[in-house]
């Protein structure tokens, strides 16, 4: 360990002794998968410095919000919750506030706080975690506001993670975005693109599936743009490949999918693995070519509907996901009916939908609106209408097969296990509290718009 963490550490450790209790630390993820799994550092490095967590804010002597930048109205949420943590500083001025993540490299954030939340007094950017130690200390020693923000490296292979689950683990494979889509604001707050070296994400897949972990979930802004800039040159495809190598009885899935990186190559990996989930996550955006130019996607509808077609034309059932964004603000009605003309054709099986949100100093946040939100909302409407149609009518291709699920959670009141197939699927099917982080063989009996519904196989 470096000298000055070392010291960094004992300094801590001089501060937490003069506490008449168990110092605690209470760490809230706000946001995308890749927040959460960055929260789960963020813990490990408070327990390592010797705070005892806690899921209670009011009895935490740390409490540090890691909130997501990517919509305003989540936004104002988590500044409202900050606002709500006042009472509690104000009973224990002691109390360490602090703000990290892609939402406190904002700066019109930091000057909001700094301003109107003077008790939130320590500010740790996206990327900036390593960073956490030396910020609490500061503070201890009294200054009254510590910002830290720099994202440009990669996290420190040996940061401690307290994982949340037993057997399901987020894995980053890479970190920032160049893409730059003009309603984005994640290549301003998470920097560029770097990738981990396939021996460190290798390592540490083959860790987690020693130790029993059933479902490891890759995570990146764009997993196909993986590897570029490494010393040895690696495609996205090719690291699937050597994961799956991975002896063991495991799922591995990943997101997101940027579709101009998308290849066949991918697909054709998916398919012939033991492990990796017949399903894709591809965000799609809009169906519009005008839209799709303005948003600088750099693919056109029907550049994404070849890879759609090439699945379909060697697997018939393989599902995909999208992202739709409601309301950019050159969207017509026509622009619209092309976005519905896209679910429609390519009948995915799960759509996460966003009303557009102008995001400062993007470019789209320059852009006037051609819609009013009335249209807008009842556009979002009817696309949500359609997708359960196309949900229910395209998961019951699954009733009578016998599919792989991973049990998630069990819920005794109606003694259903939940949890995801192999092809992404939510189901559910009766089972026991012993079955949750199992693999389970189902057989599916029915399908709704949001889950199929199964009965476990004996295992033969
Ligand atoms: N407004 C609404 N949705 C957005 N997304 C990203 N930026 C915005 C925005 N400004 C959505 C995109 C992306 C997902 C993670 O969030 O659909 O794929
Ligand atoms: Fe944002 Fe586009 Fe990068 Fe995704 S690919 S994080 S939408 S800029």
């Amino acid at each position: 360990m470096a000298e000055n963490s070392m010291q960094t550490r004992e300094g801590i450790r001089a501060v937490l002794e003069t506490f008449r209790h168990t110092p605690k630390a209470h760490v809230q993820s706000f946001g995308c998968q890749l927040n959460f799994c960055d929260g789960e550092k963020y813990k490990g490095i408070l327990q390592d410095l010797g705070y005892e967590l806690t899921e209670t804010p009011e009895e935490a002597d740390v409490i540090l919000y890691n909130a997501c930048a990517v919509r305003a109205h989540a936004e104002s949420r988590v500044i409202g919750r900050l606002g709500a943590l006042k009472p509690i500083y104000d009973k224990n001025p002691r109390l360490i506030v602090g703000l990290c993540g892609c939402m406190a490299e904002e700066q019109e954030v930091r000057a909001l706080l700094k301003k109107s939340y003077p008790f939130v007094k320590l500010i740790l950017g996206a990327g900036a975690m390593e960073r956490l130690p030396e910020s609490l200390l500061a503070v201890y020693r009294g200054e009254k506001h510590r910002e830290s923000l720099e994202f440009a490296g990669l996290p420190d292979e040996t940061l401690p993670t307290v994982r949340t689950s037993s057997f399901q683990a987020s894995v980053p494979v890479m970190y920032g975005c160049n893409n730059f889509c003009t309603y984005c604001i994640v290549p301003y707050v998470r920097g560029r693109e770097r990738s981990r070296t396939p021996e460190a994400v290798e390592q540490e897949v083959r860790g987690l599936i020693e130790q029993g972990y059933r479902e490891i979930l890759l995570l990146g802004q764009n997993v196909n743009s993986y590897g570029r800039g490494l010393q040895t040159e690696i495609g996205f495809p090719e690291l699937l490949r050597r994961l799956d190598a991975i002896p063991g009885d495991y799922f591995i899935r990943f997101m997101s999918s940027h579709p101009k990186d998308a290849t066949p190559e991918l697909i054709d990996t998916m398919l012939h693995s033991q492990h990796i989930e017949h399903h894709l996550h591809l965000p799609v955006q809009c169906g519009s070519n005008r839209v799709l130019k303005e948003m600088n996607r750099n693919y056109t509808s029907e550049k994404y509907l070849e890879l759609i077609d090439y699945t379909r034309g060697i697997a018939p059932d393989f599902g995909f996901s999208s992202d739709i964004i409601v309301g950019f603000p050159t969207e017509t009605e026509a622009d619209f009916q092309d976005t519905m003309r896209m679910i429609e054709y390519v009948r995915y099986d799960n759509l996460y939908t966003f009303i557009y949100s102008p995001r400062s100093g993007t470019k789209a946040a320059e852009m006037p609106f051609v819609s009013s939100q009335e249209e807008i909302s009842d556009r979002m409407r009817r696309l949500l209408a359609r997708q359960r149609e196309i949900s229910e009518a395209f998961n019951r291709r699954f009733i009578g097969k016998t599919v792989r699920f991973l049990a998630e959670k069990f819920d005794p009141d109606t003694k259903l296990l939940l949890g995801k197939t192999r092809e992404g699927l939510v189901l559910e099917a009766p089972g026991s509290e012993q079955d949750v982080g199992k693999l389970l063989h189902v057989t599916v009996t029915d399908a709704k718009n949001w889950a199929l519904t199964g009965e476990q196989q004996p295992l033969i």
